[in-house]
């Protein structure tokens, strides 16, 4: 499990004693250094970080201007990580001074965990239940013409649970409380709901499950501990985003580099945004944005046409209970990649998504095959100003241009 006991916290406290002391013994000796002259020279009262972000933004001249911590819309950025992986944890601290913003770590699910074994039982056990409804084509819903006419039928047998419904339209209207797929994860688990809802104990623990989507090209596309995982990483900080209040959040995977001017191209186009957006994908892959219009006040923003890959959106209030409610309906919970969830939605009209074209946030190259694999077909992959190429030209590992 991933909670730290106590003998780690007397190591810890031992530790931060040490840290403090040297701390102090420190800071006597550079007081005593620095006592004389005495200087008034405001440059020296920049501390380091701001000195280091002067440079980085000295090497071009795009953006010089006061940053937000929170790149200007939101009330978090979140950054979704994964304990091993602290190669990438030190490159995201590095954008984080460069950019001067804060990120808020959040410790992704561990796809070796226990929790995630659970969650593939219910997975195969809930597709049980939904493989057992005799459909007939009469009961198949009409499909919405407008949008892809195959979306609704590929998904079939399948219902939202009351819980979508009642509340899609007014999303703020009732708190999330515990539902559906909610009740797999429970920790401590529920009693009440375990005993009318028992896995059957002969479950062959090997059966291999696909994925469901409405995208052809992921049919027959085994479903891994790993896609649970990651859904699992998304779905617990979207709950987080509402504990904490946050009317904008942006989230944020471990293996990203982005635009140096970022935040200021995001304040550029966010009052083109309608009142109701629920959903902005500032990075995406697989995606052919270009074949929607711009919207009127912003041409970096468009309607979503088909985006995958989560590794940077933001969500508003209405959007993150929209995401809870519909991942957590017991027949798309967990079902297939969690970048599936926000393209299918959106394509069925349950979640406003708007892209941003072209992304201003980009996966780094070494990730891309983690993901998704070396699939031979690229998307626009190029950021115009890198904010990892600045890092590179202020230690001096490539020249500055
Ligand atoms: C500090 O600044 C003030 C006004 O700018 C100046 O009069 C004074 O001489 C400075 N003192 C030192 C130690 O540089
Ligand atoms: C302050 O320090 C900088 C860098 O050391 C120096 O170039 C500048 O002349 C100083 N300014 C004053 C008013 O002493
Ligand atoms: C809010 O939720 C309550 C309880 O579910 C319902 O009775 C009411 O009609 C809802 N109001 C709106 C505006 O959706």
């Amino acid at each position: 499990m991933l909670r730290c006991g106590g003998g780690r916290r007397i190591i810890i406290l031992s530790l931060l004693v040490a840290v403090l002391f040297i701390a102090l013994i420190s800071s006597l000796s550079t007081a005593a250094r620095y006592a004389t002259p005495h200087t008034n020279n405001s440059s020296t009262l920049l501390d380091e970080d701001e000195a280091y972000r002067a440079r980085i933004s000295a090497i071009r001249s795009t953006d010089t201007r006061p940053h937000s911590k929170t790149l200007g819309v939101a009330d978090n950025v979140y950054l979704i990580t994964l304990p091993q992986r602290t190669d990438r944890r030190e490159r995201m601290d590095k954008i984080a001074r460069a950019l001067d913003i804060t990120f808020t770590y959040f410790e992704g699910t561990d796809h070796h965990s226990e929790r995630v074994a659970k969650i593939m039982d219910r997975v195969k056990w809930q597709r049980g239940r939904i493989d057992d409804r005799d459909a007939e084509p009469a009961d198949w819903p009409e499909a919405d013409t407008e949008s892809h006419p195959e979306v609704i039928f590929d998904a079939y047998p399948f219902q939202w649970s009351s819980d979508v419904i009642v509340n899609q339209l007014n999303p703020l209207n009732n708190s999330l409380g515990i539902a559906g797929s909610d009740y797999w994860t429970l920790d401590p688990p529920d009693p009440v709901w375990e005993a009318s809802h028992p896995l059957p104990s002969t479950k062959d623990k090997k059966m291999i499950m696909t994925t469901i989507g409405f995208n052809d090209a992921y049919k027959n596309v085994a479903l891994t501990n790993a896609m649970i995982g990651c859904w699992d990483s998304h779905a617990r900080l979207w709950r987080k985003i509402v504990e904490n209040g946050d009317k904008v959040a942006i989230i944020f995977e471990d293996d990203i580099d982005m635009e140096f001017d970022i935040e200021k191209r995001i304040l550029r186009m966010w009052p083109a945004l309608p009142k109701d957006w629920d959903v902005v994908m500032l990075g995406h892959c697989w995606s052919a944005e270009y074949e929607n219009q711009p919207l009127p006040g912003s041409i970096a923003l468009r309607p979503m046409y088909h985006t995958l890959c989560t590794h940077a959106y933001a969500v508003s209030s209405t959007g993150v209970r929209r995401l809870i409610r519909h991942a957590r309906s017991p027949d798309l919970a967990y079902s297939r990649p969690v970048d599936h969830v926000i393209k299918d939605l959106t394509l069925q009209r349950r979640l406003k998504t708007f892209s941003v074209y072209p992304q201003i946030v980009i996966q780094t190259k070494e990730s891309i095959s983690d993901v998704v694999g070396d699939r031979g077909i690229g998307w626009k992959e190029a950021l115009l100003d890198s904010t990892l190429e600045r890092i590179r030209m202020e230690s001096g590992e490539i020249p500055i241009e």
